[in-house]
């Protein structure tokens, strides 16, 4: 896979720093959607820190404002143009430069209703985050608005500054993507085909974590078990013998100092016994697998273009209770996408009670531009979609006290990520199933790993104690 060559883009970051050197700016930016833009959104404060801006939480007194969209549901839309109402003074008073990044700029009909109706500065897509530096310096120098979107098949991008959000925990992009074209799915049109990053770069990235202190990383890819490097030579031209994802994972396993590992998402059809055996043996890695179901009923998936059956989905998740010790399951489910009837709804709810999964996200179908499922006669009523989330929800609620009750009592080797945000004498970290459990405990511990016996719980937490 190409890597793309950003040594231009490193100097057009230093033309923009020179410009701003000596100006104290403030740069906002609103991140929507899933793991891999917020992934985005620190290269691009990687970028703009360098470019002599410091990041402000307030929108109101920033000198330029990023909006990093999402298009896979509708609701990011009537945000994004909301936003744009709101900063359209602003831009004209004070002169925030506005730049409007990510998926949701991949979508022509969208980009056109901004040109049309909203002012802007920068539009960049998915495939020209790196090139932000130089279409921030050509729309500050020529003064002209620059739109910069480009559809191309595949391509790697390495070597980008990156701010992380956290200092204990991080997440490592691996491949980008995806090939599956779900029918509801509008990622594999706004993101490309899938392209994984070289195994060599990705366990130099985490070595470069653990050695900053980093505990906890998180692998990241639309669809991180179809992993493959193709032609798999490293910058040294040797080959690289790491061109799964199972042996990615046990080779990110081996890296000294990092204590767990998570991944998301992979998908049901690609998971390989060797990869189940990887979670098995590799003690770092969490037991906690994010399984997407999407829908319980076989003729629903079989729309959805999803390649696995209800039984497929039930005989997988079976065979890693079997394979791997405390395996927990957590999902993401659809509601409503056409043609769902009452019976196939039923089986969703079935498939809920049979995983018992730690944690659901849970979706109304929302139909996307361009996907086939926007294009099915059969779309499900509003009410009955909402009947029916508002079912699930109560399933997946009542079950959750239930499921809880199973910590109690137990001990769990937790990385202590911080105080608790609710209540801040308190420690908080998470179970190798991502509950959330909160304790006391001295500053000092934070960043380090504790076993705490669970004591009670609340729902959406757990309590517990050092022991
Ligand atoms: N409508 C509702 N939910 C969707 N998702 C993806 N596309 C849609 C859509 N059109 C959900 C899927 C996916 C998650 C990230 O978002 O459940 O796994
Ligand atoms: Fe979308 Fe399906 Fe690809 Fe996931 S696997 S990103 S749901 S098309």
């Amino acid at each position: 896979m190409e890597k793309i060559d950003i040594s231009e883009q490193l100097q057009y970051i230093e033309k923009v720093n020179q410009l701003n050197v000596g100006k104290k700016l403030k740069y906002f930016i609103l991140t929507m959607g899933c793991q891999l833009n917020e992934n985005d959104s620190e290269k691009l404060c990687g970028m703009l820190e360098k470019m002599n801006y410091t990041k402000t939480e307030e929108m109101k007194e920033a000198d330029l404002i990023v909006f990093n969209t999402c298009c896979v549901r509708e609701n990011a839309e009537e945000r994004l143009f909301g936003k744009l109402g709101e900063v359209k003074k602003q831009r004209e008073e004070k002169g925030t430069i506005i730049a409007i990044g990510g998926c949701m700029m991949q979508e022509e009909h969208i980009v056109e209703k901004i040109k049309q109706s909203y002012k802007y500065d920068v539009i960049f897509g998915t495939h020209t985050l790196h090139k932000f530096p130089e279409d921030l310096y050509n729309a500050i120098m020529q003064e002209k608005r620059i739109t910069d979107v480009i559809n191309i098949e595949g391509e790697v991008i390495e070597g980008l500054p990156i701010k992380r959000d956290d200092n204990i925990k991080a997440s490592v992009t691996i491949m980008n993507g995806c090939n599956n074209f779900c029918s509801y799915c509008i990622v594999p049109y706004v993101r490309g085909r899938e392209r994984s990053r070289q195994a060599s770069d990705i366990l130099q990235e985490v070595q470069d974590l653990a050695k900053q202190g980093y505990k906890e990383i998180t692998l990241l890819g639309q669809n991180v078990n179809s992993y493959m490097v193709v032609e798999n030579q490293n910058a040294n031209h040797e080959i690289d013998e790491i061109n799964t994802f199972a042996k990615l994972l046990r080779a990110v396993n081996e890296i000294e100092g990092i204590e767990k590992i998570r991944f998301v998402s992979p998908h049901p059809k690609d998971f390989t016994d060797d990869v189940i055996d990887a979670i098995r043996d590799c003690e770092k890695v969490s037991k906690l697998i994010h399984l997407p179901l999407q829908s319980g009923s076989t003729n629903v998936l079989k729309v959805m273009n999803r390649k696995y059956t209800k039984e497929q989905y039930l005989s997988l998740v079976e065979k890693m209770k079997e394979q791997i010790p405390n395996v927990t399951f957590s999902t993401d489910i659809i509601v409503g996408f056409p043609g769902e009837t009452e019976k196939d709804f039923e089986d969703t709810l079935d498939v809920v009670k049979k995983v018992g999964f730690e944690q659901i996200f849970m979706f109304i179908y929302s139909r996307r531009v361009g996907t086939p499922g926007d294009k099915m006669e059969n779309q499900i009523p509003e009410e009955i979609k909402h009947q029916r989330f508002d079912r699930l929800k109560k399933m997946y609620e009542d079950s959750i006290t239930e499921n809880n009750k199973k910590y109690i009592g137990k001990t769990e080797k937790i990385l202590i990520e911080g105080y608790s945000k609710n209540n801040e004498n308190l420690l908080t970290g998470r179970t190798d199933s991502n509950k959330v459990v909160v304790f006391e405990g001295k500053k000092d511990k934070i960043g380090k790993m504790a076993n705490i016996k669970i004591k009670s719980e609340h729902m959406w937490y757990l309590k517990g104690e050092i022991v």
